[in-house]
């Protein structure tokens, strides 16, 4: 692995942030430009940030996995589906969106479909649970779905289209009556 020349640049403005001898606070902002230039996070990607940051492996390594944001394997090329299966979605309906993705993606968690493009995940509470249930994709929310509307957003994004990020129903699409106060 070797980042890009921009990305090079890029990685090395971080690390001149932070004072002599504590380059490894770059550690995030790293990882997630390398998981951005491969689509994920593979061993030697771990190891050239782990090099740059005059780090051991291991605490790389500790950082990539805590973080669920990090995908330590591959993922789809268009999009890897996090669906939140904590309480208040699953009470509101993850189970079905969860369907959707084994009927419409694969079978099983980070399998890849078909094509390549899609895969999916259960992860724990994203912390939008008044918007219940949800979905990340990348570094959007997609918020008050069902399984129709999901279904729908895979195939808009398979047909190259970006699905409109946030509530799915309308919910504060204007602004709430009265405000907010
Ligand atoms: Fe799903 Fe919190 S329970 S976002």
């Amino acid at each position: 692995f070797a980042f890009s020349p921009a990305n090079q640049a890029w990685a090395e403005g971080q690390i001149s942030k932070y004072p002599e001898g504590r380059q490894a606070s770059a550690i995030i902002p790293l990882l997630w430009r390398a998981q951005e230039q491969e689509g994920w996070l593979s061993r030697p990607a771990i190891e050239h940030v782990a090099d740059m940051l005059d780090m051991d492996y291991i605490r790389a390594l500790e950082v990539a996995t805590f973080y669920f944001m990090f995908q330590l394997q591959p993922v789809g090329s268009v999009a890897h589906f996090q669906i939140c299966g904590t309480t208040s979605c699953m009470i509101c309906g993850a189970e079905d969106l969860i369907g959707v993705c084994k009927e419409k993606i694969a079978a099983n968690p980070y399998e890849l479909s078909a094509d390549g493009k899609f895969s999916w995940e259960e992860v724990e509470c994203l912390g939008a649970c008044a918007n219940a249930p949800m979905a990340q994709i990348g570094k959007d929310y997609y918020e008050d779905l069902t399984a129709a509307r999901f279904a729908e957003i895979i195939e808009e994004l398979a047909a190259g289209k970006v699905p409109t990020p946030g509530p799915q129903n309308g919910r504060y699409a204007s602004e709430p009556k009265g405000g907010l106060t």
